[in-house]
Parts: C-alpha cells; sequence; structure tokens
C-alpha cells in the first residue's frame, strides 16, 4: 500500500538499486554483538550519503515545477547543501546555499575544505547568513529576491525535510524492510542520527508499516529530545498525510540525547572514538557531526545494556565523510 501510495509521486532515479546492507564481522566480533550497516552512506550522488534519497523526489518536483534554480541553507560543511548542489548541476540548474558558521570557528579547514570546497567545484552561489535562526524567512526573501529577478526559485528546506523529502525515505524504509526480512535476521533495533528530521520520519513510517514493532532508535544530533520529538512527529504526519496513509498507533518515536554535547557541528570525545574504531576495525568512514555521535549511541548503548536479548543491531550510514576533511578529527585522538 505504501508502495502505491509513492508510485504517485515522481521521482529521479538517481538511486538506481538498493543501498548495500553489509554484516560488520571484524567489530561484531570486537562488541560481541552482531552488527548491521545500512550503506546510504554509497549513494551515487557527490561522494554519498542520505539526502540523494530525499532530492530524488524534490529535485523531480523542482523540475515538473519548472524552477531553474534551487535555493537551500545549511551550515558550511553541511551535506544536505553539497547534495543539492551536485543534482542542481547534474540537472542545469542553478544553486544558491544561505551558509552559517554554526560553531563559530576560524579554522581555515571548517571555512574552506570538506563540503565547502565541493560547493565551489560544482558552481554554486553562496550567501554568508550570520545565522540560520529563521531560516523559513530567510530562504522565501531569497526566493522572493530570484523571482524579482526573472528567476524560477524551487526552494529546498534545511536539510530537504519537508513531506516530499522525506518520501525518499519512505522508499528507503520499503527497501531496508526488504532487505532486513531477506537477511533472516531478528534485528533488536535499527539506529541512525536524527537531525533535520526527514530521515528519521520517513524511515519510521515504512518500517512501521512494512515490519510492525521494528525499534528505531533516533541520536540526536541536532536539537534535544524536547524539541526534536515535535519535529519527527509533525514530519510524520505531513507525510502521512501526503501519501494518504495512516501514522500506524503502534508507531513511537524514540530519541536518545546522550552524544549530542557539546552542540551541533561540535563532536565529542565519544564521537571521535566511534568514528576511529569503525574505520579501525572495518574501513568504513563515519563523520564527526552525524553518524559519529549516533555511532556513539550504538555502542554506549550495548554497554549499558539499552538493546536486551541478542539480537543483532542495525546501523542506518547516512554518510558525511567528506566533513571528516573539514574536522580532521584523527588529529585530536
Ligand atoms: C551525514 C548525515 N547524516 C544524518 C543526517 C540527518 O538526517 P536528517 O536531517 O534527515 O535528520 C544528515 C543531515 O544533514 C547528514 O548530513
Amino acid at each position: 500500500m505504501l508502495r502505491q501510495a509513492l508510485a504517485r509521486f515522481p521521482r529521479l532515479e538517481l538511486i538506481p538499486s538498493a543501498t548495500p546492507l553489509e554484516h560488520l564481522p571484524r567489530l561484531s566480533r570486537h562488541l560481541g554483538r552482531d552488527i548491521w550497516i545500512k550503506r546510504d552512506d554509497l549513494t551515487p550522488l557527490a561522494l554519498g550519503g542520505n539526502k540523494a534519497r530525499k532530492l530524488e523526489f524534490l529535485a523531480a518536483d523542482a523540475l515538473a515545477q519548472g524552477a531553474d534554480v534551487l535555493v537551500t541553507a545549511g551550515a558550511i560543511q553541511s551535506n544536505h547543501v553539497r547534495q543539492t548542489a551536485a543534482i542542481a548541476a547534474r540537472l542545469g540548474l542553478g544553486c544558491l546555499a544561505l551558509l552559517e558558521n554554526p560553531i563559530d570557528t576560524a579554522d581555515s579547514n571548517y571555512l574552506s575544505n570538506g563540503n565547502r570546497l565541493l560547493l565551489d567545484l560544482f558552481g554554486a552561489e553562496i550567501e554568508p547568513v550570520a545565522n540560520l535562526d529563521n531560516a523559513d524567512q530567510l530562504l522565501a526573501d531569497a526566493c522572493e529576491c530570484l523571482r524579482a529577478a526573472g528567476r524560477k526559485p524551487y526552494l529546498v528546506p534545511i536539510g530537504g525535510s519537508n513531506a516530499f523529502g522525506a518520501l525518499g525515505y519512505v522508499r528507503a524504509g520499503l527497501e531496508l524492510a526488504e532487505q532486513m526480512q531477506r537477511s533472516s535476521q531478528e534485528f533488536a533495533a535499527v539506529l541512525l542520527a536524527s537531525g533535520s528530521a526527514g530521515t528519521h520520519a520517513g524511515l519510521a513510517l515504512a518500517l512501521e508499516h512494512a515490519l510492525p514493532g521494528t525499534r528505531v532508535v533516533g541520536v540526536t544530533v541536532s536539537r534535544l529530545d524536547a524539541t526534536q520529538r515535535p519535529k519527527v512527529e509533525g514530519l510524520l504526519q505531513r507525510t502521512a498525510e501526503l501519501l494518504k496513509v495512516n501514522v500506524p498507533n503502534t508507531l513511537s518515536i524514540e530519541l536518545w540525547d546522550q552524544y549530542f554535547a557539546p552542540r551541533y557541528g561540535e563532536p565529542n570525545a565519544g564521537t571521535l572514538e566511534a568514528i576511529q574504531l569503525l574505520a579501525r576495525l572495518e574501513g568504513v568512514l563515519l563523520d564527526p557531526v552525524y553518524t559519529g555521535k549516533a555511532f556513539a549511541g550504538l555502542l554506549d548503548g550495548i554497554a549499558r545494556g539499552a538493546f536486551p536479548g541478542k539480537g543483532p543491531l542495525l546501523f542506518l550510514h547516512t554518510g558525511g565523510a567528506p566533513a571528516l576533511f573539514a574536522y580532521h578529527p584523527a588529529k585530536t585522538t
């Protein structure tokens, strides 16, 4: 039913086949618990990551509306902005990005390496802003300016997280449910980073429809539970409305706050340890802003007995490795 509902929406085929679901044997042995990883870091758009999923639907909608420029916003090291700029280039559209410096750093790597370097390669137009506290207004104003100049802007919200963007993770959730079933494993939980919320909302909706009772744990990386929860729940509701499906009343949102400090965009010791552990045992790269924190949650969750039973855990790897070059985390550990 979800699959049919999704089929009504135009989608660019950026991701022609399922991203891999892999077992991590060396890490599993090290932890005494089986760990699997869903490789959305390998989506085939500009070094990968979760935003390609959202952009399959958002960029298709932009084309359907006759847009000639994508307008979005994020941190200087935003993965979302990187992939939005890339898809704009691929489609022959312009890209205007409003960028903030959320950690107020003057570090030259943060300001010009990693994702930021790639924005210049994709030819995005950059507008630095003091902050994105009032992002909706700033984005609407930028679109208005472009319209006044005769352009046809399409607004891509921060993180690609509106109901259209979340469709990408409904689709990913159905893909994952199939892979989980085929693996014949009884997964104890699926873990992911919960930021602008489209990934979490879309995935939770799809999994509860396709594999009811699957435990989904969102590790907060942008704001704490009290403000993140209404964001996830609101987007879940709007996504279900867009699809004209129900939100199962068994669906509950689980958020973990303990791995977030000190703030968005700033890794902590646990983040860096998690990045190093996965790199050294499996040769897989996490990132310092999102997946490093979420993976630290997985590791600590095992240590504190937060996953009863022996079932394997599944980590949704949402990408972000280009930011490693902006944070150079290997140096600080
Ligand atoms: C690498 C990475 N992982 C996870 C997320 C969080 O996804 P969402 O914003 O959909 O909550 C982001 C968002 O930018 C990201 O770049």
